[in-house]
């Protein structure tokens, strides 16, 4: 989706990288309050937990994990999206209007042990995408510090942290 000479694969990495972490993490922390120390003190897990189709995701998942030291955990459906880039384009768009929630693979084992939930995917469609919904269904998050991240294609966030 980015425009070849205006915004090449790897700008568009480091600006989704810059601008989501910015929001979830506030202006001027560079780590979530506590999460690093809390794992270090009181063995308190960080989780990093990600879907990707094409890797872009994988890549800043890998990197969140390595400098926190936290679990990644990879989210897949049952059902893999087809391969061919606008087919997928019209499921993923007729998910999100359905509002159907594509069943997962594999849920988080002893996610109740998890004190901070980095939660990464791609932009679909300006928002994020449905198995992202089944994600959230799935898992009961509340109490937890949830740091969303996200890579897109050059249309930036659209409306996927609501
Ligand atoms: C079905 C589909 C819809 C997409 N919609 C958007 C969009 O609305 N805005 C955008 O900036 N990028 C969009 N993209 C591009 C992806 O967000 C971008 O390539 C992302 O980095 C892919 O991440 P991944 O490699 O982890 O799958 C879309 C890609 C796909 C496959």
């Amino acid at each position: 989706m980015s425009q070849p000479g205006l915004f090449s694969r790897r700008g568009a990495l480091m600006t989704a990288l810059a601008l989501p972490l910015g929001a979830g993490l506030g202006a001027g922390s560079s780590l979530p309050a506590g999460a690093s120390s809390a794992r270090q003190a009181g063995g308190a897990k960080v989780l990093v937990a990600y879907y990707t189709r094409t890797g872009n995701t994988r890549v800043i998942a890998r990197q969140i994990s390595r400098a926190l030291r936290a679990d990644l955990f990879e989210i897949r459906t049952v059902d893999p999206y087809p391969e061919d880039y606008e087919q997928q384009v019209a499921v993923a768009e007729q998910q999100r209007v359905s509002g159907f929630e594509p069943p997962l693979a594999a849920t988080v084992p002893d996610i109740k042990s998890c004190e901070t939930v980095f939660l990464g995917f791609p932009i679909w469609g300006m928002t994020a995408p449905s198995v992202i919904r089944s994600f959230l269904a799935t898992h009961d998050l509340s109490g937890k510090t949830l740091v969303p991240f996200i890579t897109h294609g050059g249309y930036g966030l659209g409306v996927s942290f609501r």
